[in-house]
């Protein structure tokens, strides 16, 4: 017994924070962001609350899979800006979309909603659960330092959702392979009611080679090769390591999803969102295999292979 992805949502909030507008907060360039990140805008929630993002996207994800809330064994919230300290973002979300079972949060940063999507399909294929909401939602621009030019230009807002269900069919998750290094946690880090700190030249480096290790691992896994990949799904954190990783794994880059132009690092929404895009745009249909990898704050990694 596996597990497969049934159907997504997603939510992102209205107002639109330019990189023009950046250059009247902080001493940047739209050239500069553009060049170094390819991010040309991202989302700022205004009024939205992070519980309010994941409804929204939990909800479409639900109507998507035509799954009743009272269907659901457990809700999995990926979030490093939780609604409150507790109860759970998740359990709060389970009240208001009036689910049943279970209901928690995952902590992984930019790497959460992999890790959540592991822990679905691992509850799953035990027998623990037969569906799953599984949410990544982020309310970054709280936790960003407005005056700090070398973050504040990286992160926007958001949330993205999915539903996983038990599978006997060929559309399954193929194959996990998860990581963290805690001693590496200061390369990027917020502190309690502090700012997103973070190393970035640092990080570039070990982003590329620790999730191109985790891909080639997981395709290998999966008993497929990199030519066999359809669709590379990547944490949208910057364009540049996308494209390196992309070559890296010999993936031509017009089989990678890219959206950060739009919405920058949104952490742990970021693929759920992609994985949505790439279904409405027909990028992604049912029986190609997909590759989804990222990195964040811990430092956590990973990649997943799934047959869509
Ligand atoms: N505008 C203009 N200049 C800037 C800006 C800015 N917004 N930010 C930094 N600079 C300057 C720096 O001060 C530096 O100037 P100096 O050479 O005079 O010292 C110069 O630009 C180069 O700075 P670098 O930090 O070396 O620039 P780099 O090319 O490495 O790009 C970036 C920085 C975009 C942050 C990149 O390193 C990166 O993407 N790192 C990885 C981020 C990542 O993967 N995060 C993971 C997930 S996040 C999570 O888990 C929450």
């Amino acid at each position: 017994m596996g597990s497969r992805l049934l159907g997504t949502g997603i939510y992102l909030p209205g107002d639109v924070l330019t990189n023009n507008d950046l250059e009247k907060l902080v001493d940047t360039s739209d050239e500069w962001i553009t060049t170094r990140t390819g991010i040309k805008e991202r989302r700022i929630a205004k009024e939205e609350s992070v519980l309010q993002m994941a409804k929204i996207a939990g909800e479409e994800a639900l109507k998507n899979s035509e799954t009743d809330p009272s269907d659901l064994d457990a809700v999995v919230v990926a979030t490093l800006t939780p609604e409150k300290r507790f109860p759970s973002t998740a359990c709060l979300l389970q009240a208001e979309i009036s689910a049943k079972g279970f209901a928690f949060d995952i902590s992984a940063a930019c790497s959460g909603f992999l890790y959540a999507l592991d822990l679905a399909d691992s509850m799953i294929s035990s027998g623990k659960a037969n569906k799953i909401l599984v949410v990544g939602v982020e309310r970054l621009s709280e936790v960003v330092d407005w005056s700090d030019r070398s973050t504040c230009v990286l992160f926007g807002d958001g949330a993205g959702a999915v539903v996983v269900e038990s599978s006997e069919g060929p559309s399954q998750i193929l194959s996990s392979k998860l990581y963290s290094d805690g001693k590496l946690w200061d390369i990027l880090y917020a502190d309690c009611d502090g700012f997103i700190k973070m190393k970035g030249r640092e990080l570039f480096k070990i982003a590329v080679r620790s999730m191109e290790e985790a891909c080639r691992e997981a395709i290998d896994e999966a008993g497929l090769n990199p030519r066999d990949i359809d669709l590379l799904i990547p944490h949208q954190a910057n364009l540049r390591i996308i494209r390196s990783l992309a070559q890296k794994l010999g993936i031509p880059e017009e089989k990678a999803f890219i959206n950060i132009e739009k919405y920058g690092n949104t952490s742990a929404a970021s693929i759920p969102i992609a994985l949505h895009e790439a279904i409405k745009e027909g990028r992604l249909r049912r029986g190609d295999n997909v590759l989804l990898t990222a990195m964040g704050g811990g430092l956590t990694w990973g990649a997943m292979v799934l047959k869509y």
